[in-house]
């Protein structure tokens, strides 16, 4: 039931803060230790490589997790487009382990990768919002999202949840493995300043509807850009104006731009930029200034601590591995009111289905 919101994606958006807090409870004990299947910790630690596998914004949520297993749990780990992988499989390490991230557990290109790596012997997991689902009964290890069901076609809560969740697992299996970077991230801390961050944006929504009428009321394009986990929510905070609101966005790692793309930039054009990281902040805001100097209309969304005057959009801080559980939710909201601005049926957005059960 939607309840007092319009559309489910509203409601959606505001349950983030309290999936965060929920996932705390379910996964994390008194000491502050993230608890998992013992069998599937050890089944993990013995890989050499991991494999996340996804689609869409499950897939950029596989991004994001890409760094937390790296960082947290010293395992190098490559994200890919299931679509992809069943048909152009890399070179596989000695000890790979699968990761299949999907909301629905239904997507047909990951079960098709799925059955390929069940007859290669090799293990997986399933990261689902949906355990009963057919990617969950398959895999060797299921982990539930928890996020609750999700009913609009876009994803919002499930990528929040997965991205927590990838770092929940991060963290145990860098205890495992006894990685000092494990020992030193509280995750359920983070994940608690998290859902307070997400609040304090999703209060804030009146003047994000301003900020997307403003920046997209009248638009066909537009560009999202950041560098590392900025440029992975940069190409989320695209798909979702995509999807919603038919407006054709672009995710861009923020560098690239002047490689190529920085020639349609015209006056007025639309570009976000995503500023979180301490290591990359001043290069991302000296190439918002380059696109800005050619007549792009800008908006800033930053860390509270990098923050400059005339940023729009401002986030709590939070570790860098992290900000995308807060940088999404004006992405999120952005697209909602862009959509809503132009009388789109938010929940149903032509062309798409919730789940892909087709190749
Ligand atoms: C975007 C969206 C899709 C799905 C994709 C994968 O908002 O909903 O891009 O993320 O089809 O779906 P799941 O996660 O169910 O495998």
């Amino acid at each position: 039931e939607k309840g007092t919101f319009p559309f489910y994606m509203l409601k959606e958006v505001s349950e983030q803060p309290a999936v965060m807090r929920r996932l705390i409870s379910r996964y994390v004990d008194q000491a502050g230790a993230p608890q998992f299947d013992q069998a599937m910790l050890e089944a993990l630690a013995s890989a050499d490589r991991l494999y996340i596998v996804a689609a869409g914004t499950s897939y950029h949520a596989g991004l994001v997790g890409q760094s937390l297993f790296e960082q947290l749990a010293k395992v190098p780990t490559e994200a890919y487009l299931a679509s992809e992988f069943g048909y152009h499989q890399p070179l596989l390490s000695a000890k790979p382990m699968f990761i299949f991230l999907t909301q629905s557990g239904e997507t047909a290109d990951i079960r098709q990768v799925l059955v390929n790596v069940k007859q290669a012997g090799y293990p997986s997991l399933t990261l689902t919002n949906v355990i009963t689902s057919t990617l969950a009964r398959e895999a060797d290890y299921a982990v539930e999202l928890a996020a609750g069901p999700e009913i609009a076609v876009a994803s919002t809560k499930a990528y929040t949840a997965q991205v927590a969740v990838e770092a929940l697992l991060a963290k145990a299996l860098g205890m495992v493995k006894q990685v000092p970077a494990a020992a030193a991230f509280d995750v359920a801390h983070q994940l608690s300043l998290a859902a307070t961050g997400q609040q304090a944006l999703i209060d804030q929504q009146e003047q994000l509807h301003l900020l997307a009428t403003d920046m997209f009321g009248k638009t066909r394009n537009a560009f999202f850009i950041g560098r590392g986990t900025d440029y992975f929510v940069s190409l989320e905070a695209a798909l979702k104006l995509k999807e919603i609101s038919y407006v054709q966005a672009e995710g861009f790692a923020a560098g690239e731009l002047k490689h190529g793309t920085i020639a349609l930039i015209e006056q007025d054009t639309p570009v976000v930029a995503f500023i979180t990281d301490p290591v990359t902040a001043a290069r991302t805001r000296s190439n918002a200034e380059e696109v800005e100097a050619r007549g792009a209309k800008v908006l800033r969304i930053a860390s509270a601590s990098l923050a400059e005057p005339g940023d729009q959009v401002i986030v709590d801080d939070l570790d860098p591995l992290l900000t995308p559980l807060l940088t999404i939710i004006p992405g999120q909201l952005l697209a909602y009111f862009t959509s809503l601005d132009r009388g789109y049926d938010v929940d149903r957005p032509r062309n798409l289905a919730k789940s892909v059960t087709v190749e």
